[in-house]
This record gives C-alpha cells, sequence and structure tokens, in this order.
C-alpha cells in the first residue's frame, strides 16, 4: 500500500477478545466517540469475526474494520473456515495474515500465510502481513534470514500492482504479549531491513514507500518513540486496542506526529 502521505495506520487487533457482542460494542462505542478527533490516522479495528457485521453496520465513517485471519479459498468444504470475499462483504477492508500466533500455536506455515495474502489480495482486501523473528539471541544473520524467508514466501507472486495493498506488521515475537518491547532503534533497522527485502523484490522507489508497522508491547507510554524513531509508519496493537482510554491516546499521539 503505497501511500502519497505520511498518515499513521494504527490497527487494533482485539484478538479472542471480548468474550460477547454488548461488550465488544461498548468498547467500540468509546473508541469511535474519540474519532473526530484524529487526523492523519487510519484506524483499523480487528474484531473477533463473528462481531463483524455488526460493527459494519455500526461503524461506517469512521474506521475502517479488519479481520484477523482469512482463509485461501473463497468457499468450498472447510468446516470453520472463512473466505476473504465473505470478509469484505459484511464491512472488513483489511485482513492481518500471518500472525505469529497462528505460526507459532496453530502450525501456520509460510506457504499457508502465502496462499492467504494472495486470496485476500484478489478479493480486494488489504493484506498485513505479520513478520518477526522468535529470538534475537544468537547470531544476527539468523534471525533476519528468518524474516527474510517470511517476508519472501509471504510475498511470492504478489504482483508489484497488488502491492500497493500490502503491509508489513514487523512483529517481534518475544515482544508480542510479553511485556518487553523491542527499542525503536532496534526496530528502525527491522524496518528498513524490511523494505531492503522490498526493494530486491521490486524495486527501490516502492521500498520506500512501503509501509512497515511495528507490534509487540507497543503501549501508550511507548508508542511515540516508535513511531518517531522506529522507521514505522504505525502499530498494530495487542492488549493496549482493549482499554479505549489508552487506545485513544495512542491514536492521539499518532495523530500529532
Ligand atoms: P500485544 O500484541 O500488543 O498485546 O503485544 C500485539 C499483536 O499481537 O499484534
Amino acid at each position: 500500500m503505497i501511500r502519497n502521505t505520511k498518515r499513521q495506520l494504527i490497527v487494533a487487533n482485539w484478538k479472542c477478545n471480548p468474550s460477547a457482542l454488548r461488550e465488544a460494542e461498548r468498547l467500540f462505542a468509546v473508541i469511535k466517540k474519540a474519532a473526530p478527533r484524529y487526523k492523519n490516522v487510519d484506524v483499523i479495528i480487528c474484531p473477533p469475526s463473528v462481531f463483524l457485521f455488526s460493527f459494519s453496520i455500526k461503524g461506517k465513517s469512521s474506521f475502517k474494520l479488519g479481520i484477523q485471519d482469512i482463509f485461501w479459498e473463497d468457499t468450498g468444504a472447510y468446516t470453520g473456515a472463512i473466505g476473504p470475499r465473505m470478509a469484505r462483504s459484511v464491512g472488513a477492508s483489511y485482513a492481518i495474515i500471518g500472525h505469529s500466533e497462528r505460526r507459532e500455536r496453530l502450525g501456520e506455515t509460510n506457504e499457508m500465510t502465502q496462499a492467504k495474502m494472495e486470496a485476500a489480495l484478489a478479493a480486494g482486501l488489504r493484506a498485513i502481513l505479520c513478520v518477526g523473528e522468535k529470538s534475537r539471541e544468537g547470531d544476527a544473520a539468523e534471525y533476519a534470514a528468518f524474516v527474510k524467508e517470511e517476508v519472501q514466501i509471504g510475498l511470492r507472486g504478489i504482483t508489484k500492482q497488488a502491492l500497493k495493498n500490502v503491509i508489513i506488521a514487523y512483529e517481534p515475537i518475544w515482544a508480542v504479549g510479553s511485556d518487553e518491547a523491542d527499542v525503536p532503534e532496534r526496530t528502525l533497522e527491522m524496518a528498513l531491513y524490511i523494505r531492503k527485502i522490498i526493494a530486491d523484490m521490486y524495486d527501490r522507489s516502492i521500498a520506500q514507500a512501503f509501509p512497515v508497522l511495528y507490534g509487540g508491547s507497543a503501549n501508550a507510554a511507548n508508542a511515540r518513540a516508535f513511531l518517531r524513531d522506529g522507521g514505522v509508519d504505525g502499530l498494530l496493537l495487542g492488549r493496549a486496542s482493549l482499554n479505549a482510554k489508552e487506545f485513544g491516546k495512542i491514536v492521539e499521539i499518532a495523530s500529532e506526529l
């Protein structure tokens, strides 16, 4: 997704929360109330997919909606799966793909992620491809190669044209759901590294404008540092997106930059 003006992208990944529609609606309503104050920020709310339809009716104007995962076929005999066109038809315009929790806990491979990327883009969704190393211990070349492979396989077969609807979220696995966020200086290196991979796969001008997000224990206390010094175009938030006040603060920080 190549953007002309520097707009920040704040993505709320609610994961498997909250436990009931009523609570989800309440959270959404509080978040929405603050929306008119936000400038130069795109806010994407990714609730559990069963709540999407209800939100698309209520949330038309202010925010965009996203789905947290998507299947690689639109229809068929795949019990429990949700096809990208279904997601679009109930209001999703973004899809998170290859989140580390799916890779680590549900056995999602780079090849599965790649198939999901293609299907999501073909259905007209914007795809947020999540990548990140398991650990930073040991040889830096090794974890860099791990991320490179996630990017290269995840984007395999994606044309230059389709790449305009792709965003990469750099989420080091050790920082996701932990209490240890990355430091912006290292995120900056990884954001540059990801853009270098894109430059090698596509070209330099595409890479320069290519949006990279940071995710992993981002919160109201560290958001400004990541957005200012981390070389990223926005944040992918887990826990901080479930607290309307904290989330609002982060969006406000992003809109001030
Ligand atoms: P966290 O999750 O902000 O709770 O660490 C981030 C993510 O999984 O995207």
